[in-house]
């Protein structure tokens, strides 16, 4: 059946627009093989709209973007601006667009280089925490005679958060593997993760089809490295969630490959699926991005916009250029410039069989 969805798509800086012009194409094309009209809206911001408005986005840019069925977005931040102010500016957007929940899946694709050694599987996704913990922003700083300059951060947990978050991530795990785990770190950050364990342990006795376990994250980051297939779904604090899962895309080739997807737990507010690297200042303008982690973002926001065919179709092609020594970046040991990459999938959406099948 015919469908429409309305995509705000947000380049942003650096290497941004670069993999996201690959992945809202690639995406669109996807979608209208399944009989799908995606009609995109491009916002500008980011540092060039900080450099002219003194803000990287307007005042109302969740207002604005609230109308839209998702939100495709690449990156911020540049090297000359303030970071707190312009990457910033995207964790407020979280926060007002109510996106409680960061997914961070971690997938190894046979035939890409890893620092592992063969046989390590891993295939789980991080449950992250993505409106308040660690980054809430909230605290300062004050100059104290004697001492010097004093800074304090508070990291913020409510009940509400969690219990919202661990029935999301419960769900997400029954439709995997059946595993939860909780990172937790009560016993050194006692206050926030007692309470982390107090109200997930609740949630967890609703679903005793699930098997859940606490893990320490100290504990976590070895076993991931040591034992990944050991994870499905790993449930954490904002800031816990973005040090597992940048770990987490290694076992992927590189913070090239690894997507993510942030949604709001009670579905009110369109998600907004990026990238999890930043700007990639080091590489931008040259052309050698890897799309890789972009058009695997579009495939989740196709899945959340109920494309689940133009989503796996999608995963399908990107898998099999990636996992192609002919047409994969040179992050991953390839050749192909981000444009190339992006028209080897655009030719095996449209042709399945031109490249044979890379799928191990
Ligand atoms: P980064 O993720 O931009 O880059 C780290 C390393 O990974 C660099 O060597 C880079 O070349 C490489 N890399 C990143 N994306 C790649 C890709 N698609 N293909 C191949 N290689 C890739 O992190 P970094 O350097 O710490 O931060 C740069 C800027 O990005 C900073 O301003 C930072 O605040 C911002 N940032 C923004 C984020 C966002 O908008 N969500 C997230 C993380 C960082
Ligand atoms: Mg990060």
């Amino acid at each position: 059946m015919a469908s429409q969805a309305q995509i705000a798509v947000i380049p942003g800086d650096g290497v941004g627009p670069e993999v996201i012009g690959v992945a809202a194409s690639l995406m669109t094309q996807a979608a209208s093989a399944q009989s799908c009209d995606i009609e995109i809206t491009e916002f500008g911001w980011g540092s060039e709209h900080y450099r002219i408005h003194g803000r990287a986005m307007p005042q109302d840019a969740a207002d604005i973007l609230r109308r839209f069925n998702g939100i495709l977005f690449g990156a911020l931040g540049s090297p000359s601006l303030p970071d707190h102010e312009v990457v910033g500016s995207l964790i407020e957007l979280r926060k007002q667009l109510d996106l409680g929940a960061n997914i961070r899946p971690v997938n190894r694709w046979p035939g890409i280089a890893t620092p592992f050694v063969d046989g390590l599987d891993a295939d789980f996704v991080v449950v992250r925490e993505n409106t308040e913990g660690e980054y809430s922003g909230v605290g300062g700083r004050t100059r104290i005679t004697g001492v010097g300059d004093v800074a304090m951060a508070v990291a913020v947990h409510s009940e509400t958060t969690i219990a919202s978050l661990a029935r999301f991530a419960f769900l997400h795990a029954r439709h995997r593997r059946g595993q939860l785990t909780l990172v937790s770190k009560a016993n050194a950050i006692h206050h926030a993760f007692s309470l982390w364990e107090e109200v997930v342990g609740k949630v967890a006795a609703q679903f005793p089809d699930v098997t859940y376990e606490i893990c320490l994250v100290d504990a976590a980051a070895a076993r991931m490295i040591q034992r990944p297939g050991s994870f499905d779904v790993l449930l954490t604090s904002n800031l816990f969630g973005d040090v597992l899962s940048e770990i987490g895309s290694t076992f992927q080739g590189g913070l090239g490959m690894a997507a993510s997807a942030n949604i709001p737990t009670d579905g009110s507010t369109p998600g907004l699926f990026e990238p999890i690297h930043g700007s990639a200042p080091d590489i931008a303008g040259l052309g050698i991005a890897n799309p890789v982690g972009a058009i695997l973002s579009a495939a989740m926001l196709l899945d959340h916009i109920d494309q689940p065919g133009a989503a796996a179709d999608l995963r399908t092609a990107t898998r099999a250029a990636a996992t192609s020594e002919s047409t994969r970046t040179t992050d991953l040991g390839g050749t192909a410039t981000t444009q190339q990459f992006g028209q080897a999938v655009a030719e095996l959406l449209k042709n399945p069989l031109a490249f044979g099948s890379n799928e191990a």
